[in-house]
C-alpha cells in the first residue's frame, strides 16, 4: 500500500484526539540536526525540563548501560549516552503516556507492551551480534514497531472491535483481518502515525513495513542499506519474540521468519546457545530501561 492511499486517509481522518509529542522532541530533532550542537547545548535544553534530567540520569547511573561510575551532570551524561540516546528517552516516555491505557476492551494493554519490550531487546541483540552501528535505534524501533496496532484500538475503537469480530468469526490472522475491514493494515497506521510524529525515515519504514520487510528493497529511489536493515532486524526480532519459552528465543521460531530475511541475517542454529543468552540479558537490561523512564 501506499503511504498515502485513500482508506489511509479515510481512516485517519476519523482520529480526533491523536497525542502530540512534547516540544522538547523538536528541541532535541532540531539541535541533533546541527553537527555543531555541542554537549552542553543540548544540556542546557534538557536542565528546562527537571523530570527529564532525573531519567536521563537515573539512565545513564543504571544497569542498563554498565557504567561503572557515578555521573551526576547532564553534560557528562549526554557525552556518554549520544544525542539520539537522549532523543528516545524523550519519544519512549512521551508514547508510554500517551498510549498507557486500554482502548478497546478486546485489547490487553500489557500483553502488547510485554511483546513491544521483547522485540525491542531482541532486536537489539541480534543488532549487537552483527556489530550494527545502530544498536539504540534498534531498540527503540523494536519497542514502537506496532504502534498502528495501539493506534487502532484506542483510537479507532469501532474499526477495531470490526477487526476482532472477522478475525474471530473467520478463524484468520489479526493481519489478515485487518486488510479485510480497514483494505490496510496497523503497518500502514504506523508508518502514518511515524510520517505525522516526524520520527526519524527509519523508524517510519519498520513500524510501516515489519510485516512485508522485502518492500524496503523494492523502493524508488532505493532505501538506506541501514533503513533496510533495521526493518529486517525488527522483522525477524517480532518473529522470534512470539516464540519465546520461558524468557527463551527459540531456534524453532525462525519459521516464522521472510526466508529472504533470515538468510540475509544469517540467522543459524550454530552459535544459537551464545545468542540465547545474549537475548535473556537485553531482555532483564530492557526491563530496566523502562522502569527508570
Ligand atoms: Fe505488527
Ligand atoms: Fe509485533
Amino acid at each position: 500500500m501506499s503511504p498515502e492511499s485513500t482508506e489511509l486517509k479515510a481512516l485517519v481522518q476519523k482520529i480526533t484526539d491523536l497525542p502530540t509529542l512534547p516540544a522538547m522532541m523538536a528541541t532535541i530533532t532540531r539541535l541533533m540536526q546541527d553537527p555543531r550542537t555541542s554537549a552542553e547545548e543540548l544540556g542546557r535544553a534538557i536542565a528546562t525540563d527537571p523530570a527529564l534530567v532525573s531519567k536521563v540520569l537515573k539512565l545513564v547511573n543504571s544497569a542498563f548501560y554498565g557504567f561503572p561510575g557515578r555521573i551526576s551532570t547532564i553534560t557528562q551524561a549526554i557525552v556518554i549516552l549520544g544525542f539520539s540516546t537522549i532523543r528516545n528517552v524523550v519519544l519512549t516516555t512521551s508514547v508510554l503516556k500517551a498510549f498507557n491505557k486500554n482502548g478497546s476492551h478486546a485489547f490487553d494493554v500489557e500483553k502488547f507492551w510485554e511483546h513491544s519490550l521483547l522485540t525491542g531487546a531482541i532486536a537489539r541483540s541480534l543488532a549487537v551480534e552483527r556489530e550494527a552501528n545502530f544498536i539504540e535505534e534498534t531498540f527503540i524501533a523494536g519497542l514502537l514497531h506496532d504502534m498502528g496496532r495501539i493506534v487502532l484500538s484506542q483510537k479507532l475503537t469501532a474499526e477495531f472491535d470490526k477487526v476482532i469480530l472477522v478475525k474471530e468469526k473467520a478463524n484468520i490472522s489479526q493481519l489478515a483481518a485487518e486488510q479485510s475491514v480497514l483494505k490496510l493494515t496497523h503497518g500502514d497506521i504506523g508508518g502514518w502515525l511515524a510520517r505525522k510524529w516526524n520520527l526519524p525515515i527509519p523508524f517510519v519504514e519498520v513500524m510501516r513495513l515489519h510485516h512485508s520487510p522485502l518492500e524496503i528493497l523494492a523502493q524508488e529511489p532505493p532505501a538506506q542499506r541501514d533503513t533496510a536493515n533495521l526493518v529486517f532486524l525488527v522483522h525477524a526480532a517480532d518473529a522470534l519474540s512470539k516464540g519465546i519459552v520461558e524468557g527463551k528465543v527459540q531456534f524453532s521460531a525462525c519459521a516464522a521468519i521472510d526466508p529472504k530475511v533470515r538468510a540475509d541475517l544469517k540467522l543459524e542454529e550454530a552459535g544459537w546457545d551464545r545468542f540465547q543468552l545474549r537475548t535473556e540479558e537485553e531482555i532483564g537490561k530492557a526491563r530496566a530501561f523502562l522502569e527508570i523512564i
